[in-house]
């Protein structure tokens, strides 16, 4: 790679807060040092449609605040299926995997790109570093994902906002459910991890949070249901993570198929016909969880591993994802990485044990 170099950069995988921020990052870092920065539209659908889909960043492109704002200024795209393509007039473009592979290459090829920065979650990183691999183009990964469950790496762009929108959340229910005397049941994103329940919980302070990691029983809630109400408390905050089964082991799906949703329905059903005459509702946090604007600890951790992943580029390190060991930025082989299973909550983690020294149900 010669000193100047031309990168190019996309978010892959569901959005979050703090993603803006790490495109700027990386845009500015690079541009600080006289390169060229891409930025490719919808992950990887901006390399394989055809004409391409990217733009050439400018310090100009950040006049307007979009670093500030959630979402993704580059589109994104989490449908983990690049070979169905839409084309600008709305219709789909069939791709074979080899057609896929072709593309890629020839638009790496076309724009001149030494490397290419990755923003995503640990599924799109699997996908895109394969791309690359193939296409023979070197590749720095930068993780976000408000699951926070990224291999190899303590924290990842958007969990720190989602968590305090899953806090804010249950502090305007607490009051709501203070004046009803009610249980909320607050259904918390986060997949097959419960990072986002139980940290939310404990930030929002719930009384029960049931995560996929750890095993629950129903009558283990209503006992605990019981209990506060006999403790003259009049109401309870209940977060169930997604992702976790009900009691005869089933998973609620969404109408898509693929993601979770509905085990608060489930519970508030369920409760509801108990002879205590609980006073139950459901409330699905959903997609709120994902958007808004980043808090400044996502605006620090996504500036700090976009720096340190041009910083790799310049050094001529490639193949490396950038991850937080220890509060400390590093990174890691990207193969290695990628080894790794994600990471859920470990059931005797310093989390859980903080929960259940508060009192909180968590689970047996
Ligand atoms: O991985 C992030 C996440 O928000 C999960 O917490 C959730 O299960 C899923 O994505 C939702 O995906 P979609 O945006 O496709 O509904």
């Amino acid at each position: 790679m010669s000193d100047k170099k031309r990168i190019g950069v996309l978010t892959s995988g569901g959005d979050c807060s703090g993603l803006n921020t790490a495109i700027r990052a990386v845009a500015c870092s690079a541009l600080s040092r006289g390169w060229d920065v891409f930025g490719i539209y919808n992950a990887t659908d901006g390399l394989f449609a055809r004409p391409m889909h990217y733009k050439q960043f400018t310090y100009a492109d950040f006049d307007f605040p979009y670093a500030r704002l959630g979402g993704t200024m580059l589109g994104t795209n989490n449908s983990g299926n690049p070979n169905q393509q839409i084309t600008a007039d709305g219709s789909v473009e069939e791709l074979t995997d080899e057609q896929l592979v072709e593309r890629f290459r020839d638009g790496v090829k076309e724009l001149g790109l030494d490397a290419l920065v990755v923003i995503g979650g640990d599924g799109s990183m699997a996908i895109v570093s394969k791309f690359c691999q193939q296409a023979g183009i070197a590749m720095v990964g930068i993780p976000k994902t408000i699951d926070n469950d990224a291999p190899a790496t303590e924290s990842a762009i958007g969990f720190a906002t989602a968590r305090n929108i899953v806090m804010e959340a249950l502090d305007r229910l607490d009051t709501t459910a203070n004046s009803h005397q009610r249980i909320m049941i607050v259904e918390v994103m986060g997949r097959g991890a419960g990072h986002l329940a139980l940290e939310g919980a404990i930030a929002g302070m719930a009384d029960i949070c049931l995560i996929p990691e750890i095993p629950y029983t129903y009558e283990g809630v209503v006992k605990k249901l019981r209990e506060i109400r006999a403790s003259g408390r009049s109401h309870t905050l209940m977060v169930v993570a997604e992702g976790i089964k009900t009691p005869e082991g089933k998973h609620f799906y969404a109408a898509n198929g693929r993601t979770f949703a509905g085990v608060a329905n489930y519970f508030t059903e369920r409760l509801s016909q108990e002879p205590d005459k609980f006073n139950v509702r459901a409330n699905i946090l959903g997609h709120v969880q994902r958007g808004g604007t980043p808090m400044a600890q996502d605006r620090l951790l996504a500036s700090a591993f976009a720096v340190h992943a041009i910083e790799l580029l310049e050094k001529g390190q490639t193949n490396r994802m950038v991850v937080c060991q220890k509060g400390r930025i590093s990174d890691m082989d990207l193969k290695d990485v990628l080894k790794i299973a994600h990471t859920p909550v470990d059931p005797n983690g310093a989390m859980v044990q903080v929960a259940r020294g508060l009192g909180m149900y968590v689970g047996e």
